[in-house]
């Protein structure tokens, strides 16, 4: 696979709904760069799986995945609980992440030349996708912060959820990509740690950016 050189890779890892999109999105702007959310990709599979059941094999999500542009995870229908939950089962399976793992590697390493890089988040990105990224980061928050931000944003899309419903959704979900045997959610240590439960989505941007100003005027 060809590399772009010289351009800025950013890498983030989160457990759900701890605001990583929200952040990697406004970073992404600002310093335009080529942004991907990777569990967009899982839910896509996911929602594949529950729309075409008698279709899904691995043939199947291949060529899905090998003619996969940017604006198809823009479909609302992959923010929906259920097919969230079914992410976490799919993306358990290794033949799966492979298919998946290629698509990705691409676009952190050849963001189309109008981009000065590229800024992924997911759960494998700081060790598995993009370790040698210039800058990486583990966003978190606490549990019920998270399925109150998940909880709000299901119910703007009118969404037929509970707040119960959400948080047992989520503690499941954590349980299984902190304790997978693949590509499991961890913090590397050469990652910053940044806990967004008591800052609002400005503090957390600023927070950000003056680590990234460090990195790239050094
Ligand atoms: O980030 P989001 O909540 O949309 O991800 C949905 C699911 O996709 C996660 O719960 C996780 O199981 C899976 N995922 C993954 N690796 C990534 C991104 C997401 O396994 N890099």
């Amino acid at each position: 696979m060809n590399k772009r050189k010289n351009i800025l890779k950013i890498a983030i890892d989160s457990p759900a709904a701890a605001g990583a999109g929200t952040l990697a999105k406004t970073i992404s702007k600002h310093y335009n760069l080529f942004y991907l959310d990777t569990g967009k990709i899982y839910r896509l599979v996911a929602y594949l799986k529950i729309k075409f059941p008698k279709k899904f094999n691995q043939n199947f999500i291949k060529k899905k995945i090998k003619s996969l542009k940017v604006k198809d995870l823009e479909n609302k229908d992959l923010l929906s609980d259920e097919v969230g939950t079914e992410a976490s089962i799919i993306s358990k399976v290794k033949s799966t992440r492979k298919i998946v793992h290629s698509f990705q590697l691409n676009f952190a390493y050849n963001p189309p030349k109008k981009f000065k890089g590229s800024c992924l988040d997911g759960r494998d990105i700081t060790y598995n996708i993009v370790p040698d990224a210039d800058l990486k980061f583990f966003i978190t928050a606490n549990l019920k912060t998270r399925a109150h931000r998940r909880y709000k944003e299901l119910k703007s899309l009118n969404k037929n959820i509970t707040y119960e419903e959400v948080l047992k959704s989520i503690k499941k979900r954590d349980k299984s990509d902190y304790n997978r045997k693949i590509s499991p959610l961890k913090k590397t240590k050469d990652s910053v740690l940044l806990n967004t439960s008591k800052l609002t989505k400005r503090a957390c941007f600023l927070k950000i950016k003056k680590i990234i100003d460090r990195k790239i005027n050094t």
